[in-house]
């Protein structure tokens, strides 16, 4: 087993900076596709054989250091009464909303047997992997602005709407959220998984004081219950939270592009971090992936411990390609002098 991206997350300095990326599984590649042709997105996350196929394309074709169960943060709602769907275009469903306190008893406490399918695919992946699998929730803030706005959004009018007419309830749904995020995430522990990653997209939309009100406390509380294996807590567009997110403790803060690696490791000091190029930057020429990219590898080595990550998931216009060679130009990079903090 390739243990180097579970040596980073547990604060030890590397010999070369291991390196995995958020969606790294999707329909940028066409191996994926050619499964995606056959299949609805659903029927790929809810049959083990084909998720576990799915997490291992990455591994084999690109050589990252971690793989990450292929599947979806929407995906636990199914065990609680809720109704998801995936529509080409549109993105993501899901049915009822939840907009107002008396609709928080449409959720049911989560059934884990509904969604044994993620767990009987991570059961299938610890027989053949060779580096470390990552388990994943979103955190109870994202999911619940999945519940209120019934899908994407840009402005999450109904999410703050509801979190400002009935704070109380919104803290109900948070606890709610926070309990069956603990067990889902601790099933997928049992299973197997070494490390758990909490995706919490939306946090970024907060400003500070909501920040620690509507979310701080829950994600630290569903990380002291997680004490069994690593948990990365990946957020975007959380710059202007830097101080809130100090008092986060998770083992890795996955941080997005918007903030400078070389002073994120000065204000998060002696924490382990990953990140952080900007996914689009895959986009242009090689010159330019490179060159951002050494950037962020000699101000990483000022972190307690380096992952390499971008600052969210894989485009879809991505070249298989470009995501190779950066794989390889980051195992081969080689820190020979450490810049001073
Ligand atoms: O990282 C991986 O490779 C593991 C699999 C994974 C998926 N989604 C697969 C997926 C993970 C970890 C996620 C997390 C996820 N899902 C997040 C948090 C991270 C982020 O990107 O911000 C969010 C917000 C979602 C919700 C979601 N799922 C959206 C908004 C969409 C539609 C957008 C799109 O790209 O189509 C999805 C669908 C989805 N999730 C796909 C994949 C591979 C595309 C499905 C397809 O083939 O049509």
């Amino acid at each position: 087993m390739n243990d180097t991206f579970l040596k980073a997350c547990r604060g030890i300095k590397t010999e070369y900076v291991p390196v995995w990326f958020m969606r790294q599984a999707g329909r940028y590649m066409p191996e994926y596709q050619k499964i995606r042709q056959k299949y609805d997105f659903l029927t790929m996350c809810k049959t083990p054989e084909i998720s576990a196929e799915i997490t291992l394309q990455p591994v084999s074709i690109l050589g990252v250091d971690a793989a990450i169960l292929f599947s979806d943060i929407l995906i636990p709602l199914e065990g609680m009464g809720i109704k998801i769907q995936f529509i080409e275009e549109k993105g993501p469903q899901v049915i009822p909303t939840i907009r107002k306190a008396s609709d928080i008893n449409l959720i049911k406490e989560i059934e884990l047997s509904e969604v044994d399918y993620v767990f009987q695919t991570i059961k299938i992946l610890k027989k053949t992997l060779k580096v470390p699998l990552i388990g994943f929730a979103a955190s109870p803030f994202t999911l619940a602005t999945y519940l209120i706005e019934g899908g994407s959004t840009k402005e999450f009018v109904n999410t703050k709407k509801f979190m400002f007419l009935e704070g109380k309830s919104f803290h109900d749904l948070m606890q709610l959220l926070t309990k069956a995020m603990r067990k889902y995430l601790s099933e997928q522990i049992k299973a197997g998984v070494h490390v758990v990653q909490i995706f919490d997209t939306w946090a970024g939309i907060l400003s500070p004081f909501d920040y620690d009100l509507f979310v701080k406390p829950y994600i630290n509380e569903l990380i002291n219950h997680l004490k069994e294996v690593p948990v990365i807590y990946y957020c975007s567009n959380t710059a202007g939270l830097s101080s809130n997110l100090r008092e986060i403790n998770a083992d890795v803060l996955s941080i997005d592009w918007r903030i400078d690696m070389r002073q994120a490791a000065q204000i998060f000091k002696n924490q382990p971090l990953q990140g952080n190029l900007d996914p689009l930057t895959l986009l242009g020429s090689e010159e330019e992936v490179l060159l951002r990219t050494k950037k962020i590898l000699i101000d990483g080595q000022l972190a307690k411990s380096h992952i390499f990550n971008l600052g969210h998931g894989v485009n879809i216009n991505t070249s298989v390609d470009m995501l190779r060679r950066l794989v390889d130009f980051i195992h081969e990079f080689r820190i020979k002098e450490v810049p001073n903090a």
